[in-house]
């Protein structure tokens, strides 16, 4: 048996965008209606979970889990600059509740890759002002904040985000599918979390931190390819993790391993098996992951955020979740504090540019009729969760 800490975190994640469905004033849905986007199909409707949330977080209850990590959406929440929707706030807090009802402890992502259409029009994260606007959208949200929230993830991924702002186009989201990162929106990213931070300073006993995409960059054994990798990988990977020295807590989010050759980043090599987003299976990753974030963190408290896989085959995802805690496992008995595993995702849902195709849920969805039919992985990762233990 391997038994995980007494107050560990056994949940899964989503993003609204992913999810709602029709988050029509954000910077994504403009893009998926641009014409000639690399974008295969628009969110649409999504899985409609801006409206079945409470069926959603009930369904992960009934199976055992005991977190949900969720994003409320800037878009909705501030539509136009400076208008408030204290609807939209409601919406989020009863989705808070709901949690609280079920047993399940929420664990609230600020900003998960999308935001404003009118942020958007006036540069994004490039925008002079964006730390300002994050920190103000960030007072806004504190409200719904106050009381039985304890986990705020403040920016998901920075890392990906500094490589996909401004809306260039990006095909997968990973490594060598990605644009080169803009360092200037990097140091946004950066200011606006420290701001949103400070904001969030005002909810006694809160925690917050960003999720990083820990890519597991690993070089090829070609000359010249741990030099390239050191380059490469700093700052798309290990200066955010740096940055999270002092936070209450740092996410990882890892999936799968990048090689690095000399001349940079490598597809998935051609033996390898691979997963619906052509990514290595390579359920090392999240181990790995923890252990560099708490390394170049400074040992800071560390939860995995998301980690799972993109299959049509069930049971392949068990055995890759099953040898992800195994690894996991090992990570705290070496003396890493490992908060929680939040499974990425809870549903199958939107996968950016790539659509509805890569299915990465515990939960499949019918999109006809938004019905929804948990997975063996459900069931067999909440019983994990009751046990706490493997
Ligand atoms: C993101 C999710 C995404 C997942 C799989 C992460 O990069 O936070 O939004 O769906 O990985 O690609």
């Amino acid at each position: 048996m391997l038994t995980f800490p007494g107050d560990f975190l056994w949940g899964a994640s989503t993003a609204a965008h992913q999810v709602e469905g029709n988050n029509v004033n954000s910077n994504w849905w403009v893009m998926e209606h641009t014409p000639g986007a690399a974008i295969l199909e628009p969110s649409g409707d999504a899985v409609d979970h801006y409206h079945r949330y409470r069926e959603d977080i009930g369904l992960l209850a009934e199976a055992g889990l005991n977190s949900y990590r969720f994003s409320v959406e800037w878009a909705r929440i501030e539509p136009e600059r400076g208008f408030v929707s204290q609807a939209s706030l409601d919406h989020y807090r009863r989705m808070i509740d709901t949690c609280l009802e079920f047993g399940i402890e929420p664990v609230v992502t600020l900003m998960h890759f999308t935001v404003p259409r009118w942020m958007n029009e006036t540069g994004s994260w490039r925008d002079p002002e964006a730390p300002e606007l994050f920190a103000r959208y960030t007072e806004a949200v504190l409200p719904i904040l106050t009381s039985g929230v304890r986990y705020v993830c403040t920016i998901n991924e920075p890392n990906i985000a500094a490589m996909l702002a401004g809306g260039e186009q990006a095909d997968n989201l990973v490594a060598n599918g990605l644009p080169n990162p803009d360092p200037k929106v990097a140091e946004a990213l950066l200011a606006s979390h420290r701001r949103a931070r400070d904001v969030l300073t005002a909810v006694p006993g809160l925690r917050s931190g960003w999720t990083i995409a820990t890519q597991d960059f690993t070089p090829t054994d070609e000359p010249g390819a741990t030099e390239a990798l050191r380059e490469y990988g700093y700052p798309r990977d290990d200066w955010y993790l740096e940055q999270a020295a002092g936070d209450d807590f740092v996410g990882v989010q890892a999936y799968t391993r990048t090689f690095v050759g000399p001349d940079g980043p490598l597809p998935a090599p051609a033996d390898a098996e691979t997963t619906l987003t052509g990514w290595e299976y390579f359920p090392r990753a999240a181990a790995d992951g923890i252990h560099s974030a708490w390394e170049k963190s400074g040992h800071t408290p560390v939860m995995v955020t998301e980690n799972g896989i993109a299959t049509a085959d069930d049971a392949r995802r068990i055995d890759y979740t099953d040898a992800s805690l195994r690894a996991i496992h090992r990570t705290i008995e070496d003396g890493v504090d490992v908060l929680g595993y939040l499974h990425w995702s809870a549903l199958d849902n939107y996968e950016w540019a790539s659509g509805y195709r890569p299915t990465f849920g515990l939960i499949a969805v019918d999109r006809q009729t938004f019905a929804r039919t948990p997975k063996p992985s459900l069931a067999w990762l909440g019983s994990i969760a009751r046990r706490n233990a493997i």
